[in-house]
């Protein structure tokens, strides 16, 4: 049978080495390996702290490490050391016997001396002070584990303090929140089931439909299976509810895949008006559709389309959530913070741009347009909505309630401090009447 630490090893590979997903690598390896709740805590800490520590890791492994290595055993000595460094409860000598069997195996002999070796010595000397890198930005980015680029440019937008709390608090676990599928049961009822089935929850003070669930596998939840909650994070459940949208109207949904918000927002219409939800993948089409069966919803249909191409119609709310850095939701996805680099945001501003300026044209007069984004680049958020409005001057900001602080703003940047949830960036404009 395989071991714990080979499936969250293995799960290390597919994402570092091979471009996987870690959460939809995860949820495809814990439905297939049916782990104990112990077990599964295990493997989602190895998995998900290994990817969030790793230039921290790598830094701590660096003295050690005085021959060339193969990747693979780097990430093996990686994911060894965050359990030496972070994990209380497991003894070193268990964490060296299990990392000198998965080299034995994938490298042979010599492999899994030279794993004992480094991990001998590195668990016997103490930790490199991370105190004692000179450079500011270099500093933090080892503590944080986030590249310089990306520290760089919170420190610009965001200044130093606050891009110190940003980058802790993207290193904290996700808090694990659901929305209740309202067409079937009230917040109050889902609680009630979901205490029966054994979990902790809570409902959530700013959003009513949305709750904070304990307890390990909500996707094995009898609500989950049957479609009476999704599970979203808070801040990404924001935006439907800040679009106003009123029964019997006509949404369009451009960038919709695997269909969150479209689900959310067609759980607001209640079978009423209309939903059309494009994603530019076909093959993503089909999560969107499962998803819309699951919940049992109506009134919203899903197709392929390229959002930089024109749509047929007019619509009284579009919903605009872009393709984008994610780099508000390393929680979720820790990884992207190491895929992610400064070329590819200037061509996403690009693509958001295209976005906007072709779908605003399918905008009733007086109609109104979100804007929405899982990433706290300035450069994606409100450098876009700007310049597009100083291209189209017949389109306003609508202001929305910034939940904190209930004021009205014209863009509303979340931090994951916050919600204790992802960083969003959320912003409403309408078609004026002439
Ligand atoms: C942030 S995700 C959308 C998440 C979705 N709104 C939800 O709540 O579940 C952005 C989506 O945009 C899609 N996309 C990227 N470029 C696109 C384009 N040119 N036209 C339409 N969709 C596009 C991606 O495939 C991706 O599914």
């Amino acid at each position: 049978m395989t071991t714990v630490r080979e499936l969250s090893y293995q799960t290390l590979e597919a994402v570092l080495k091979d471009g996987a997903y870690s959460n939809l690598k995860m949820n495809e390896v814990l439905q297939e390996h049916p782990l104990s709740p112990a077990d599964r805590g295990l493997y989602t800490a190895l998995v998900y702290g290994t990817l969030k520590r790793k230039l921290t890791l790598d830094f701590y492994l660096k003295p050690y490490v005085k021959t060339k290595i193969k990747g693979w055993v780097r990430r093996l000595l990686w994911m060894s050391l965050y359990q030496f460094v972070y994990m209380d409860k497991i003894p070193t000598h268990a964490i060296i016997n299990e990392a000198v069997e998965i080299a034995k195996q994938r490298g042979g002999k010599q492999t899994g001396n030279t794993v004992n070796a480094i991990l001998r010595q590195a668990t016997t000397q103490p930790l490199r002070s991370i105190d004692s890198i000179k450079n500011k930005e270099e500093q933090l980015s080892i503590r944080y584990s986030l590249p310089t680029w990306i520290i760089r440019h919170w420190k610009t937008h965001f200044g130093l303090e606050k891009t110190e709390e940003i980058a802790a608090q993207m290193l904290l676990p996700a808090v694990q929140t659901v929305r209740v599928n309202r067409t079937k049961l009230t917040p109050d009822e889902a609680v009630a089931q979901l205490i029966e089935e054994g979990y902790r929850v809570q409902q959530d003070n700013d959003i009513a439909h949305c709750l904070i669930v304990e307890g390990t596998g909500v996707m094995q939840s009898q609500l989950f299976r049957e479609g009476k909650i999704s599970i979203q994070d808070k801040s990404s459940m924001f935006v439907a509810e800040m679009i106003d949208l009123q029964h019997g109207q006509r949404v369009l949904d451009c960038c919709s895949a695997p269909g969150g918000k479209s689900c959310h927002m067609a759980e607001i219409l209640d079978g009423t008006g209309e939903i059309l939800a494009t994603d530019i993948h076909d093959h993503k089409i089909g999560l969107i559709q499962h998803n819309i069966d699951k919940l049992g919803l109506s009134g919203i249909q899903a197709r392929q389309h390229d959002a930089t191409a024109p749509y047929e119609g007019t619509f009284d709310r579009i919903l605009v959530d872009a393709p984008c850095s994610g780099l508000g939701v390393l929680r979720h996805k820790p990884e992207i913070r190491y895929t992610m680099n400064q070329e590819t945001v200037d061509q996403l501003v690009k693509i958001q741009l295209q976005i906007l300026n072709n779908v605003a044209q399918n905008l009733k007069i007086g109609g109104e347009l979100i804007y929405s984004t899982c990433t706290i680049e300035q450069m994606e958020n409100e450098n876009v909505i700007y310049t597009f409005l100083k291209a189209h001057p017949e389109f306003e900001f609508v202001t929305l309630q910034d939940p904190r602080t209930k004021e009205q703003v014209k863009t509303l940047q979340l931090l994951p401090q916050d919600f204790d949830a992802d960083g969003f960036f959320i912003t409403k404009i309408r078609r004026k009447d002439q």
